[in-house]
């Protein structure tokens, strides 16, 4: 479903992406684990095309999309739910959501994503900025998925986040995962996390995969020794 080839991507002079080579299957999890400053937040910017592909190359099945706008990349099938989740605060629950549809030209949230979330429609008229930290995040992955995306990129969904809710995002996001039928990459440093939800687990270190497990023979005791600074 999504396939990136050789991917460096830079700030300036310095390259921070050294050439990532990865696939995520049709209604595959993978999980991009990495510690602070490793690359992730950067990696999913550039999937998204906030910012540049120095070179290498980025496909959604058989479409290349490294050199399209963000827009473009959405319209493709790619949505994105940012670190720290960025909802639009002043607007309310059923705007923020509404700006996801435009992409497809729908008028009316779907109903599905009220029941995936239960809590958005309880507060469908309340201002993004008034929920909690677990409700925006909820908010965000409702407006991404309002895009009817065939890839869901999340940057760091469990940061700030307490553990009972941690738990049920994993199991909403399987959920979505079954239901809808997508591919799902999801970074994350929170470990127990990615072992609930995740097909495929890739370890980044300073712009590079140095360790790829997948589901049931999972290298634990690495992965976290990875993570620990
Ligand atoms: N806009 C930028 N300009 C220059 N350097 C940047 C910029 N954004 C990130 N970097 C650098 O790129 C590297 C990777 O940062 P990135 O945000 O991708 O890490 P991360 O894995 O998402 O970290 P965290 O877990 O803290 O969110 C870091 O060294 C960071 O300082
Ligand atoms: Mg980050």
């Amino acid at each position: 479903m999504l396939s990136v080839n050789q991917l460096r991507v830079s700030y300036g002079e310095s390259e921070v992406l050294h050439g990532l080579d990865f696939t995520v299957a049709p209604n595959e999890i993978v999980a991009v684990m990495g510690r602070n400053g490793m690359g992730k937040t950067t990696l999913m910017k550039s999937l998204m095309g906030i910012v540049p592909a120095r070179s290498g190359a980025i496909r959604i099945g058989d479409s290349e999309i490294t050199g399209l706008k963000s827009y473009e990349r959405v319209a493709k099938g790619v949505a994105y739910v940012p670190q720290g989740r960025m909802i639009f605060p002043t607007m309310t629950v059923q705007e923020n959501i509404e700006t996801g549809l435009s992409v497809h030209g729908g008028r009316s949230v779907p109903g599905d994503l009220y029941e995936l979330f239960p809590v958005l429609l309880e507060m469908k008229g309340r201002r993004g900025g008034n929920l909690s930290g677990g409700q925006q995040q909820q908010l965000a992955i409702a407006r991404a998925l309002a895009t009817k995306p065939k890839v869901l990129l999340l940057d760091e969904p469990t940061e700030g986040i307490q553990p009972s809710i941690i738990r049920e995002m994993a199991r909403t996001l399987r959920r979505i995962r079954d239901e809808k039928g997508l591919s799902i990459i999801v970074s994350e440093q929170v470990l127990s996390f990615a072992l609930d939800i995740a097909d495929r687990v890739l370890v980044i270190e300073n712009g590079e995969i140095v360790h790829e497990d997948s589901r049931g023979a999972i290298d634990e005791a690495k992965v976290a020794r990875l993570l620990s600074v």
